[in-house]
This record gives structure tokens, C-alpha cells and sequence, in this order.
């Protein structure tokens, strides 16, 4: 049976079905080497020479991982901020890029900081408005898209479908950080996107045990060979012990995800009538902009990812955030633990994030203990 063929889930929890033919381990070594040893004739046979080109712990979880998302190749990064990255430093200064007002703060924050100076034009757009990205297209100069759909921290819903059109007519690639959705809930290579994003850090790894970036491609041409070359030559790669532990966090991705997304949506449908909070963010909510969109191209849950605006404003939403005792504090997402985060404290001034507003990261723990927290965090606003 062809591996590649078996269902996503068999893929992911088997690690493609790989073992170690010279021990016939289940699991993997862990290659831990910096070079190789050249034949005495002066050839590399093996392919390999130097871990920053190249290293045999990322064969695996690069494998399961394109074949998740039905790509040809993927990469893994020292974290997705370097996945990210790569994708824009693989274009030329002069390029122009075009990337919605609404999407993860720290690469916009780059982009705007650091790709702008370093040359590329950067220009930032609704995302979610078709008539407003087909305006922003310039032929022969737009070289790429961003999407990130559900976007941070809002969970705006884009047609990725309907956006990779767009660009595709422009001249223009797609690429989607698809961290929030992950390969179980959207496939943006089957949308016509021509790469996909993830930070590994949060689902795809699923336990806040380490920091790592991946891109998939569509096709190996010849940007993936640039973005292939970037990488190596900056050296934006990951440790051989957390590219097993990705391959080993994977292993439960199917499981996981589909277990914080139905915390999710529980989450959402409890609160979204509280009298303490003015409004709930969840795609999976029928009343969320975005919700049908959402249906069409996410499949089996709407993301782990909420958001909550608290009546009383910034000073009430800490307040709550202050009271959980269940759920973490914390910043990052896609962990099994549920986590809670007065985003606006995080983004600092200019971001579009109201500060009312607090982020949650539904995890895998028993729905009414989350919810039970948050009621009785949001009591003490009273
Ligand atoms: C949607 C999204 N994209 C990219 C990143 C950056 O990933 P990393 O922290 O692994 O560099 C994050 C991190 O929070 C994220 O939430």
C-alpha cells in the first residue's frame, strides 16, 4: 500500500509508516551530526555534507508534512518567523507584496520594519474585501499574496479560493500561514495557493515545547529552489532533537486538533450570549462575517482560536485574565493546555487589536472546566 495514499490521519499517526531499517525501530534516531564524511574519489554519494544544507532529522517530518498538506516538497525553519521570512527574502528588492491589515502581528511588524527597508513594497489591504485585493493588484510587479485565514487575532475568515485567483491572473504567487487552520481543517494548495506557511511551534507541535517553522510547496520550481537556497545559506534551521519532537507531535495532530476545535466552538457558543462580554470572534459562530466562507473551506472545525471583548474595556479584560486559575496566562497558541492572552498588551500601540479584547487558545481539556474558569473570572467584573 502506498503510504501517500493512506488517509491523513493514518499518515500523521504513523509518521508515514517509516522505520528505521538498520535497527527496525518504530521511532525514529535522532541524527545528530554537523557533517559528513566525503568519499576518497572527492564525492558526497550520500547528497549530504553540511547540516545548514541539508540533514537527514528533517527527512521525515518534512515528508509527513507535504503529504498532509499534498504538496511536492517541505521545509522546516528554526521557527516560523524564519519560514515566514524566507518567503519574502526569496523575492527581489522592487518586488511588491501585498498582505492583510489584519494578520500576526510579528511578521507585520517586520515586513513593515525590516522588508520595506531592505526594498521590497509592502502594502497592506483588507483582506477579506475580493473588490479591494483585485485594486491592489499591479501586473508584473505584485510577486505575492499573504494570506492567513482565520487572521490573528480576529479570526477574519479570507476566501483563499477566490484570493489565489486573484493573484494567479495578477502574475502573483498565494502563500498562506496556515498555522491556526493546520492541514486538518484547510488545504490551501488545493485552493490554489503555491505555498503554505505553519509555525510548528503551535499545533502542528501541539505541546509549547519548542519554536519551528515550516513551508510546503506546490511545486518544487524554481522559488522553492531560491527559498531552499535562502534557507541554507542564512541557516534558519531547526535542532535535530526538535525536528523529532515535531515528527513525534504530529503523530497526535488529527486528535488533537479535532478535540480543541470542539472546545472551541463550545467556548463560543456559551459566551457568546455572557452579559459581561460585548462580543465573541469565532468563525464557527453563524453570526461571525466570515462563518460561510469558513464552511466552504475549512472541514471538520472552525480553528482552537477565539477571541472575547469584555464589557469594561481594557482595564476589565486584564482583570479577567487575571482571575483564571485553570487556563494559562500566556501568549503563543496550539498547545493541549488552554491559554488566555490580553492580546493588545503583546502587540503594543498601532496594532488593529482592540483592548478590550482577549485571545484564547481552546486546549484539549474538559470543555466545562474551561468554561466554569472563564464564568467565574468574568464574575469578578461585576
Ligand atoms: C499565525 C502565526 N504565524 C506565525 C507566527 C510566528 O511563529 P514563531 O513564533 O514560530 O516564529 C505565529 C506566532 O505566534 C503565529 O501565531
Amino acid at each position: 500500500m502506498d503510504r501517500k495514499t493512506s488517509k491523513p490521519e493514518t499518515i500523521a499517526a504513523q509518521g508515514l509508516g517509516w522505520i528505521d531499517e538498520a535497527t527496525r525501530a518504530v521511532s525514529p534516531p535522532i541524527h545528530v551530526s554537523s557533517t559528513y564524511l566525503r568519499d576518497a574519489d572527492n564525492q558526497y554519494r550520500t547528497g549530504r555534507s553540511y547540516i545548514r544544507a541539508d540533514n537527514p532529522a528533517f527527512d521525515q517530518p518534512e515528508a509527513v508534512l507535504a503529504a498532509l498538506e499534498k504538496g511536492a516538497a517541505a521545509a522546516l525553519f528554526s521557527a516560523g518567523m524564519a519560514a515566514a521570512s524566507c518567503v519574502f527574502l526569496s523575492l527581489k528588492p522592487g518586488d511588491h507584496v501585498v498582505v492583510p491589515k489584519v494578520m500576526y502581528w510579528g511578521l507585520r511588524l517586520w515586513l513593515f520594519d525590516f522588508a520595506r527597508s531592505w526594498g521590497l513594497e509592502v502594502e497592506d489591504i483588507q483582506m477579506i474585501d475580493l473588490a479591494a485585493v483585485r485594486a491592489a493588484m499591479r501586473p508584473g510587479k505584485t510577486k505575492l499574496v499573504w494570506i492567513e485565514s482565520p487572521g490573528n487575532p480576529m479570526w477574519n475568515i479570507t476566501d483563499i479560493a477566490a484570493v489565489a485567483e486573484i493573484a494567479k491572473k495578477a502574475g502573483a504567487r498565494a502563500v498562506a500561514d496556515s498555522t491556526v487552520s493546520t492541514p486538518v481543517l484547510t488545504h490551501p494548495l488545493d485552493l490554489g495557493c503555491d505555498v503554505v506557511m505553519h509555525s510548528a511551534t503551535k499545533y502542528l507541535n501541539g505541546h509549547s515545547d519548542i519554536v519551528m517553522g515550516a513551508l510546503v510547496t506546490k511545486a518544487e520550481d524554481e522559488y522553492w529552489q531560491r527559498i531552499s537556497s535562502v534557507r541554507s545559506k542564512i541557516g534558519g534551521i531547526p535542532g535535530s532533537f526538535e525536528a523529532w519532537l515535531l515528527l513525534r507531535g504530529m503523530r497526535t495532530l488529527y486528535p488533537r486538533v479535532k478535540a480543541a476545535c470542539a472546545n472551541a466552538q463550545k467556548l463560543a457558543e456559551h459566551f457568546s450570549k455572557h452579559p459581561r462580554i460585548s462580543e465573541v470572534l469565532y468563525p464557527g459562530l453563524k453570526t461571525h462575517p466570515g462563518h460561510a466562507i469558513a464552511a466552504k473551506q475549512m472541514d471538520g472545525g472552525f480553528s482552537g482560536m477565539l477571541s472575547i471583548r469584555i464589557k469594561g474595556g481594557e482595564a476589565a479584560a486584564i482583570a479577567t485574565a487575571a482571575r483564571v486559575q485553570l487556563w494559562k496566562r500566556a501568549t503563543s497558541l496550539g498547545g493541549t493546555e488552554s491559554l488566555i492572552e490580553h492580546r493588545g498588551s503583546t502587540e503594543g500601540p498601532g496594532a488593529p487589536c482592540p483592548m478590550d479584547l482577549l485571545r484564547l487558545s481552546a486546549g484539549i481539556e474538559n470543555a466545562d472546566d474551561l468554561i466554569a474558569d472563564l464564568e467565574q473570572a468574568l464574575d469578578g467584573n461585576g
